[in-house]
């Protein structure tokens, strides 16, 4: 194992990714930002500074299991306070895991602004895999705003706006994309370059490619799809799975796949890489934006020339709502489901509906907001010194710890269930329950969960207790290991995860306006390791120093 050294410097200033320019955040002046590539094993250093004139940052390090450093997951609120304007901050962990992955500041809805980029780590265990494919690209897909983020989230979050998220004004591909100035009218307010480049993949005939997809959006789900060429699907967040032949692949915010991707068509054109947003899943409509945003493969090298007719969409047409590729499609070659739950919960999530009420979304009825100056995670600490929970409990609200519903043991509104509480570790089974009418990509911080059923109605609990809960179910062998899922409309998914990492670990809606409407809650994890736990010096300055978040 090697230590792999990066200095991220966070900084704001002028940018134009499709010819439209506006204010956006950069890491060292880059956007998207560097790649960190790294083998399992490895010690990861980033030296975080933040350069920004009135704002605090944080990144976090998504899917990273975080064993033993919490406290650099990179959560504002809830494992850091935000690193203040000309200080910097050290994150420094193992990377005990492999597969695709990426990294976003975690401070209000600051990624949208420039601060993310791809994180990928190789294994041995990926060797059978590395069979399958010659040399590999990182393909980044998003949504992109002509308006920085915050001016976006306030008219989001203002009174009866329910669920009326902003839409994008375009997608790009590795942080380009074609824009046509005159969708604006002249009078409009930017300034606008017509931008005719869009990223290029270059690849060499009869070669096979891993195409790392990451959506690193704020709303939409993309299809995905290479004109004339179909693609093999082999990873889903960082597990690997048995080749599924696919079309197009679904890709909502935060997840990731990787597809082969064989060279194998006439060498006569190029072809169009194809990002198709999922509209349906938008209320309203934005004139100026372009559903489907275009990156080129090109077969010849020749970075610029625009495929020809020859070049053909597939037929199929859009899903109707943002839905995942079929979990049971995907079969794990590794990373098999843990038998038998020690816990389960049901949890709720809705919006706040009703006329002048603010659009706050709603878990098991409490809705996230960042605490002030302090951390769930300082405050679980503090509370557990005396090696209980009620401690934690004790140390910021009078409530002790329930097992459904709302625990008010933090400051502000905060949903904290406890898991591994009984100094042994469990499998969790959490039944979620949408009670809304969108689709949500929903992350676990610090884990991989799998995912055991989804459906809609009543939950059929003598089912649960006769199929779920015995050791090594039939049915639930092949369950498909990831760290964000797609939500359907009014429908519930039952999933689990071994809850071996203490911490506080946040579970949340991966759209970012979601987010900040409160669309999140947290688990605590083996209190019985936090309560002996100092959270270092350099993370907990921060809090003192803070402005604010
Ligand atoms: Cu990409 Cu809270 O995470």
């Amino acid at each position: 194992p090697t230590t792999r050294h990066y200095d991220f410097v966070i900084t704001e200033g002028q940018g134009w990714p499709d010819g439209v320019v506006r204010d956006m955040l950069f890491i060292n002046g880059k956007f998207p930002g560097p790649l960190i590539e790294a083998n399992m094993g490895d010690r990861l250093v980033v030296n975080v500074t933040n350069k920004l004139s009135a704002n605090a940052t944080a990144v976090h390090w998504h899917g990273m299991y975080q064993n033993g450093t919490n406290w650099f997951d990179g959560t504002t609120g809830i494992t850091q306070c935000g690193i203040p304007p000309g200080q910097s901050l050290v994150y420094n962990f193992t990377l005990d895991q492999s597969g695709t992955y990426w990294y976003h500041s975690h401070y209000g809805t600051q990624y949208l602004d420039g601060i993310l980029g791809p994180l990928i780590i190789h294994a041995p265990e990926e060797a059978d895999a590395r069979q399958l494919y010659d040399q590999e690209r990182v393909v980044l897909i998003q949504d992109w705003y002509h308006d920085f983020s915050t001016v976006n989230l306030e008219t989001y979050l203002a009174p009866d706006n329910e669920n009326t998220e902003p839409i994008p004004d375009n997608g790009l591909v590795n942080g380009m994309a074609f824009f046509n100035c005159s969708a604006y009218d002249s009078d409009y307010g930017y300034t606008c370059f017509d931008n005719n480049t869009c990223s290029v993949l270059s690849l060499e005939p009869n070669t096979r490619t891993r195409l790392r997809f990451i959506n690193t959006g704020a709303f939409a789900e993309f299809e995905l799809s290479v004109d004339n060429h179909t693609l093999s699907v082999i990873e889903a967040d960082a597990t690997l799975v048995k080749p599924v032949s696919v079309h197009r692949v679904p890709i909502h915010v935060a997840q990731r796949y990787s597809v082969i991707l064989e060279t194998n068509q006439s060498t006569s054109t190029n072809y169009w890489l194809r990002g198709a947003m999922v509209t349906n899943c938008f209320t309203g409509n934005n004139p100026v934006l372009d559903p489907t945003t275009k990156a080129v493969i090109s077969y010849s090298g020749n970075k610029t020339a625009v495929p020809s007719d020859a070049s053909v969409d597939w037929a199929d047409a859009l899903p109707e709502h943002c839905i995942d590729l079929d979990a049971r499609d995907l079969i794990p070659s590794t990373q098999k489901v843990p038998p038998g739950a020690t816990k389960m919960w049901r949890l709720d999530f809705s919006f706040g509906i009703g006329a002048y009420q603010l659009d706050r979304a709603k878990f098991n009825g409490t809705s996230w907001s960042v605490l002030d100056n302090t951390t769930t995670l300082q405050q679980a600490i503090d509370g557990l010194g005396g090696g209980t929970q009620e401690g934690a409990a004790a140390s910021g609200g009078s409530n002790s710890w329930a097992v459904e519903g709302p625990v008010g043991a933090f400051g502000g509104d905060q949903f904290v269930l406890g898991v591994s509480t009984d100094n042994q570790i469990d499998v969790v089974d959490i039944l979620l329950y949408s009670l809304d009418e969108g689709s949500h990509p929903f992350h676990l911080h610090g884990h991989e969960f799998w995912i055991l059923q989804t459906g809609s109605g009543p939950f059929n609990w003598t089912h649960y207790h006769e199929e779920i809960y015995p050791a090594g179910a039939p049915g639930i062998a092949d369950a498909l290991r990831r760290d964000t899922f797609t939500l359907q409309p009014y429908k519930w998914t039952l999933f689990r995860f071994v809850a071996d990492n203490a911490g506080l670990w946040a579970f949340h809606c991966h759209i970012a306006w979601h987010l900040e409407a409160g669309l999140m809650m947290q688990f605590m994890s083996r209190p019985d390791v936090l309560g002996e736990a100092t959270v270092p010096e350099a993370v907990r300055g921060l809090c003192a120093a803070s402005t604010g978040r």
